[in-house]
């Protein structure tokens, strides 16, 4: 079997008394690229920060077991964690576009980001950028780290986004909803560049969006989550060959075509993620559920399909 770089039992998080993510396990091993998906608001952003010890402050956070490269993350000393998370793991947080300092040219944000961990001359930081940067598909390389964040378009600040976190060569990526301020095109162009990178450089990846159409290319596996919990976790073939939770066969149908036309109207899932109640018994997509029945009330449990397909649904 192989190592596993994060290993998750139990994570529950909590503002005050209100749970946001409800007891989510699950591991990812080196080499892969894991996909978790879900609508805005399912708690996908929080499970990640949890994980690497980012979360917003006045957030309870509770797990059996937080590993993460082999350790147990939340009882490492501070500098120790800090250093871990510098060294091997990449982020690329949600909301990039506003990341960058818009008053402070690339290449000394970058610059530094390498600095702090290396004991190296400024000149040779910059040489590390000028390289990374090549290798994420930036050209002009000189002129982008001479621009402020401002004269760069979308996609490059993003290729820069993702080389910062590539500097120090993380044998983790987490990428959080990485496309979603992007076009179409360029989307696709950030996704192969991910996955070059998983190939090239053996670099494990969690990619994290709202758009199962997106990672379906790309992960070798998905988690499916819905209003703080995981309802469907699979490898691709499994979970679109043979999607069980209703929740995931609604996100697979909101899926766009991309020989839809303009006019068309996609169909979509109706309903809101609660925010409220998510500690709730029984399943929790029950009331947008077209399939709901009484039983739904019932402890939810994992019904596995395979040894690496499981679901939470009582109906299928
Ligand atoms: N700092 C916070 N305090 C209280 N609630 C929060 C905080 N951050 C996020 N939430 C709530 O937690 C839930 C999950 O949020 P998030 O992880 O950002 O979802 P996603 O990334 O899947 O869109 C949402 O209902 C959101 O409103
Ligand atoms: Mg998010």
């Amino acid at each position: 079997m192989r190592k596993k770089l994060i290993d998750i039992e139990n994570l529950t998080i909590k503002a005050e008394e209100k749970t946001l993510v409800n007891g989510v396990t699950f591991h990812v091993c080196e080499g892969e690229m894991l996909g978790i998906v879900g609508e805005s608001g399912s708690g996908k952003t929080l499970t990640v920060k949890g994980v690497v010890n980012l979360l917003p402050e006045g957030l309870d956070i509770k797990a059996d077991k937080v590993e993460v490269f082999g350790k147990d993350f939340y009882h490492m000393p501070y500098r120790e964690r800090r250093e871990l998370v510098g060294r091997k793991l990449g982020l690329v947080p949600q909301n990039t576009v506003f990341y960058l300092h818009p008053m402070i040219k690339i290449k000394n944000q970058m610059a530094d980001g390498y600095l702090h961990y290396n004991k190296v001359t400024k000149e040779e930081a910059l040489a590390r950028c000028e390289d990374i940067m090549s290798q994420v598909g930036l050209r002009d390389t000189k002129r982008v780290l001479n621009s402020y964040p401002w004269q760069l378009s979308g996609g490059m600040r993003q290729r820069v986004n993702i080389a910062m976190a590539m500097l120090n060569n993380p044998g983790l990526l987490i990428a959080d909803e990485p496309t979603t301020a992007l076009d179409s095109t360029i989307q696709k162009q950030v996704m192969d560049l991910f996955q070059n990178i998983n190939k090239k450089m053996n670099t494990t990846m969690i990619i994290i969006s709202h758009d199962l159409g997106l990672v379906k290319y790309y992960c070798d596996r998905i988690i499916v989550m819905y209003a703080g919990r995981i309802v469907e976790m699979g490898n691709k073939n499994e979970l679109f060959e043979n999607p069980c939770h209703p929740y995931t066969k609604a996100l697979i149908s909101v899926i766009p075509s991309l020989n839809i036309k303009k006019e068309e109207r996609l169909s979509e899932i109706p309903g809101y993620v609660p925010e409220d109640g998510r500690d709730m018994e029984g399943c929790i997509f029950r009331d947008r559920c077209e399939f709901a029945s009484e039983e739904c009330q019932n402890p939810e449990k994992k019904n596995f399909v395979s040894e690496t397909h499981y679901h939470t649904c009582c109906k299928f």
